[in-house]
């Protein structure tokens, strides 16, 4: 596995490859991998011949409260999964290699990025859409994998690929979850023992929304969102952020329960911020 810490060295990886043929797939990361992460390596591997995997927290896309210098990293645990995993490339830039100086160029992508995380997390989704552009413009793959878990972050680089003219096809992949059902995240490890008991609330919210919407007991949004943080509010530690349902391609809110729906969910457990969603069909 090569390992390249500028981008003159994964260019000169990724041309190489290029010129031989060969199809090279991405999966961007902040690192501290866990099977999440892995799965979409793993996915990568199966649809191309070659697989970069950058590492890098991104201090744009985190805004002045919240947890950069304390986000969990762990770079030698990550490069041997990476390995054992079959990864062939692994991007590891620093803030200077990335950020050089202040950075004037923006990208911004409107509407999409008004509600949700977008909402509650204002500059995210720009520092997001900048740092993936810059690193698609820096490895030039021919696919780039996501997680759905994310599913506002996916939707958002999905439209700027188009808009933007990335000749990257935007693969999304699926949740990937602990055995009682919650989704891994890098920022798991913040929760004691027994706000991890209170975190399952997510998962068991949206099963719960996926039944009151298939036995039409909830016609309208308001009515789930109130039955969703009721049971949210019954389990300790727990401070919901939004209770988001709506449409899943324009992000928007809808007033009546219609299909698809996505229910999406960022929950405070302590001081832990989670997210997840399911997509009703
Ligand atoms: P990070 O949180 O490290 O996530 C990297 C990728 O892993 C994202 O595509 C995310 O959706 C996916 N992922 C996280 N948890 C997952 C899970 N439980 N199952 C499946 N996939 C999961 O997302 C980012 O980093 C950053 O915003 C980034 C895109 C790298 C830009 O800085």
């Amino acid at each position: 596995m090569i390992v390249a810490k500028t981008i003159d060295q994964i260019r000169n990886i990724v041309s190489q490859w290029k010129s031989d043929g060969l199809k090279v797939g991405f999966v961007p990361t902040m690192g501290f991998f866990h099977e999440g992460h892995l799965s979409l390596m793993k996915e990568s591997l199966k649809r191309s011949d070659r697989t970069v995997v950058s590492i890098f927290v991104n201090p744009t896309q985190f805004g002045p409260k919240e947890d950069f210098s304390t986000y969990p990293r762990d770079l030698d645990r990550d490069l041997n999964l990476a390995k054992e995993v079959g990864v062939h490339g692994v991007f590891i830039p620093d803030v200077k290699e990335m950020y050089p100086s202040q950075n004037k160029t923006w990208v911004n992508v409107e509407d999409l990025t008004n509600h949700l995380c977008g909402a509650s997390r204002p500059g995210h989704f720009k520092g997001v859409a900048t740092v993936v552009a810059k690193l698609f413009n820096i490895v030039q793959p021919d696919l780039a994998i996501f997680g759905e878990k994310d599913f506002q972050q996916l939707q958002v680089i999905r439209r700027m690929t188009a808009d933007l003219n990335f000749p990257i096809e935007i693969v999304g992949a699926p949740i990937f979850r602990e055995p009682d059902g919650l989704a891994m995240s890098s920022r798991n490890t913040y929760l004691s023992r027994e706000e991890r008991k209170s975190a399952i609330c997510l998962f068991k919210a949206l099963q719960l929304a996926k039944r009151l919407v298939a036995e039409n007991k909830v016609t309208t949004a308001s009515q789930l969102q109130r039955a969703l943080a009721d049971f949210i509010e019954s389990f300790p530690f727990t401070q919901i952020d939004y209770i988001f349902v709506g449409d899943p391609e324009l992000l928007e809110p809808v007033n009546e329960i219609r299909l698809p729906l996505l229910v999406a969910l960022a929950v405070f457990v302590g001081k832990t911020r989670l997210i997840d969603n399911i997509l009703i069909r």
